[in-house]
């Protein structure tokens, strides 16, 4: 039986910057009430005519680079995201091996929010373990500055652009293999966190004149108490239907949403600060890219080694949630 091997990560945040005291000066706020309610200190912004689809090509040129895979035997391309170049087709990951010159290979989407990144992980293990692929670029890239309200205080203070890519290679070293991944959803919190206009979902007079068509909108207070709930429980199964214990993971890496979210599932499951990789005051929340851009943090400063136990947990809109358990196993 093929194992599935995280080999690479890789990960492009755009240059502007956006600081709370810039916000404070579009809607009635202050660094103050943002760092307090969510650890948020700034998020990167992509430039006006920088894509989704062109982070995604950064992150994935990158994560190809430090696999030690040649570019042509990757045979599948997903890509996670909510903010695609265009509403319905092409899909991004198309455009996104287009630009990498991968003529050929299986390429799509998934929507499941924040939780994209761990979705398309499970998706890559099993296409893998079934002996149908044997390397899949998985990306996940946002340009979430493109569906934010910004004149709504209640969101736009929470939301970043940027992308995360990683391959994920066959394997017969069942060492080497990703642990376990899980996901689920639960559509009878759709509305909590949506994009209400513009889908077949929506009256057709919404549309009508509306540039805000796509912007999500979210109910805050409520997102944050399932959020919490969701994301421990989903750590504690994982962990238990394993037998690891948190102690053994090297790197507990979240989705960055809420600095109070992340430190109160570390604390359920008595992590130390060294073992959760924070980086939501830095980038925001940039959904299906922060778990990879949090990850590519952690490798650049060293700290990701070879063999090291990494951790994912995701939450997000659906409502959907994710977390795996996944060895760094790098070729080179
Ligand atoms: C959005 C969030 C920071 C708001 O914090 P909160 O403590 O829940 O705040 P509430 O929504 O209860 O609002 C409390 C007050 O702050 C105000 N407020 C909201 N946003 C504000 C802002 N940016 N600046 C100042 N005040 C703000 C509200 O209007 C409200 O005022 P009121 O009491 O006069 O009515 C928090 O709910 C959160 O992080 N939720 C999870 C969001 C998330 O992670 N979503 C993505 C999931 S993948």
């Amino acid at each position: 039986m093929a194992y599935a091997a995280f080999r690479s990560i890789g990960a492009y945040a755009p240059k502007k910057i956006l600081t709370n005291d810039d916000l404070a000066k579009m809607v009635d706020t202050s660094d103050e009430w943002i760092t307090k309610r969510t650890g948020i200190k700034e998020r990167h912004i992509a430039a006006e005519n920088e894509t989704t689809s062109d982070m995604g090509v950064a992150a994935a040129k990158l994560a190809i680079e430090r696999s030690g895979i040649n570019v042509t035997e990757i045979d599948m391309l997903i890509c996670a995201t909510i903010s695609p170049d265009y509403f319905c087709m092409p899909s991004t990951a198309t455009i996104i091996a287009n630009k990498l010159g991968l003529p050929g290979v299986t390429a799509f989407d998934i929507s499941a929010a924040c939780t994209g990144f761990v979705y398309i992980l499970s998706i890559a293990k099993a296409f893998i373990e079934s002996g149908m692929k044997k390397n899949i670029l998985i990306v996940g890239a946002e340009r979430l500055s493109a569906i934010t309200d910004y004149s709504d205080r209640g969101t736009c203070i929470l939301f970043g652009d940027g992308a995360g890519a990683a391959l994920i290679s066959a394997t017969d070293n069942k060492e080497e293999a990703i642990i376990d991944v899980h996901t689920g959803a639960d559509g009878t919190y759709a509305d909590l966190l949506m994009t209400p206009n513009g889908g077949t979902g929506s009256p057709h007079d919404a549309l009508e004149g509306e540039a805000n068509a796509c912007f999500m909108q979210m109910k805050g207070n409520e997102t944050f108490k399932v959020a919490v709930r969701t994301l421990t429980k989903d750590v504690v199964d994982i962990l238990a239907d394993n037998d690891i214990a948190a102690e053994h993971v090297q790197h507990f890496i979240p989705h960055q949403a809420n600095y109070r979210i992340i430190k109160a599932v570390g604390d359920a499951l008595n992590m130390k600060d060294e073992q959760v990789v924070l980086t939501v005051g830095k980038y925001g929340n940039t959904s299906g890219a922060s778990i990879p851009m949090a990850m590519n943090d952690v490798y650049e400063s060293g700290k990701l080694q070879a063999g090291d136990l990494m951790l994912l947990d995701a939450f997000g809109g659906g409502l959907t949630w994710g977390s795996a358990l996944v060895p760094f196993s790098p070729l080179k």
